[in-house]
């Protein structure tokens, strides 16, 4: 045995124990550029991020859209856990904001109007009386810019120049988010958003997760925490009554891990289901635990934490089976859940909550981080959560 075969074997084994612990070989991280479409007659490309250690997402230019997510299950074997189409197409098409960035301002804001700086602005209204996601044609419905963010993690950032009176809003905005696989099992997202006139800003993404894979069922059995003591109570018309109410004794309690089943029909709503704001617990403004999904069948868990001081938890309660996406899967009602980090719905109409006003020269900075793992069987509880 030459002496330097106990290092080689040493070798050998590390990096059988590293394929066995993720199931497949390590790779390279990389980002591949490829045309996607067209959309008003501008091209679309599909950025493909592919981590070392085998994460995938894909992120087109139209939208700044999240199409597919890979990360493994239990066993090792990547699966797409986000729902969205096969083709630009179907993103082009009438479509519930699949992985979309969503603004100038996502969520509602009540009949679209808001005053700002003595001025009262109206917005286009697409949601019943309501202003929702930025109105008719919002950030999900344009084409960004794109560039590689030069670094070992695989990183692009997408940026959009929103004109000044776009969708009603006041002030050219320029807006920025890079889509980040670090640390090989977190998409990390950061927002930078800057503007020459004071205007509102809440933008968030808008994935619908599916951690067992959307051909295999619903999000029904998914196992939901929230680090949220209180939530945004709303009207008929999902806008803020303005009370901040206590989780406790209510359906909306996650505080610990409950399958999203166990208390949806008390929700109530039309359609019945989660569609509400959780207040995230700690200091607004810093990287704050907002919750967490596991879904027992695959293993896969997803941890959500946010600079952001809400949460807005849907059920996809929506979705009818009207929708057929990638791999042939129609989407019924449950079939994804979003967790949209933001400020809270209607926030230009509410003093107390925090404000959506973005001051002419000063910068919004957010952060939201998915962090992606495995838990065996049987358990259902993990980390804080
Ligand atoms: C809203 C839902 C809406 C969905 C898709 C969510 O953020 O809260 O009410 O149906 O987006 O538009």
């Amino acid at each position: 045995m030459s002496p330097r075969t106990p290092a080689r074997l040493l070798a050998t084994i590390a990096l059988f124990a590293l394929t066995a612990a993720v199931g497949r070989p390590a790779g390279a991280s990389k980002v591949e550029k490829l045309p996607f479409g067209q959309a008003g007659g501008k091209a679309v490309d599909l950025y493909v991020l592919t981590d070392s250690g085998g994460m995938v997402a894909k992120v087109m230019t139209y939208g700044a859209t999240l199409t597919e997510l890979d990360t493994p299950d239990r066993s090792g074997d990547l699966g797409d856990v986000v729902l969205g189409f096969p083709t630009l197409d179907g993103y082009l098409a009438k479509e519930p904001y699949f992985g979309a960035t969503v603004g100038r301002v996502g969520n509602r804001i009540a009949r679209g109007r808001f005053t700002l700086d003595g001025h009262t602005y109206q917005l286009a209204t697409n949601d019943g009386p309501n202003h929702l996601h930025g109105g008719l044609k919002g950030f999900d419905k344009v084409v960004w810019d794109a560039e590689v963010v030069p670094g070992p993690a695989p990183s692009v950032r997408f940026t959009y120049l929103s004109p000044d009176g776009e969708e009603g809003y006041p002030g050219n905005c320029r807006v920025s988010v890079v889509y980040t696989i670090a640390n090989s099992d977190e998409l990390r997202l950061d927002y930078t958003v800057t503007t020459d006139r004071d205007t509102p800003v809440n933008v968030t993404n808008h994935s619908y997760f599916n951690l067992g894979g959307a051909e295999k069922g619903g999000i029904l059995g998914h196992v939901v925490a929230l680090n949220a003591d209180r939530y945004t109570v709303v009207d008929a018309t999902l806008i803020p009554t303005g009370e901040l109410r206590p989780v406790k004794g209510t359906p909306m309690d996650f505080r610990l891990p409950t399958a999203i089943g166990e208390h949806i029909k008390e929700v109530g709503g039309n359609p019945v289901g989660y569609d509400h704001n959780f207040v995230v617990n700690g200091p607004a403004g810093q990287l704050n635990l907002v919750g967490s999904v596991f879904e027992p069948n695959s293993g896969r868990a997803m941890e959500v934490s946010s600079t952001e001081p809400g949460v807005q938890f849907y059920s996809g309660n929506f979705l009818d089976g009207t929708i057929t996406g990638k791999r042939g899967v129609t989407y019924r009602q449950y079939w994804g859940l979003a967790l949209e980090t933001q400020h809270f719905p209607d926030a230009m109409n509410h003093d107390n909550f925090l404000s959506d006003v973005l001051k002419a020269g000063t910068t919004y900075r957010s952060t939201t981080i998915y962090r992606f793992s495995v838990r065996p069987t049987g358990q259902i509880a993990g980390g804080k959560n």
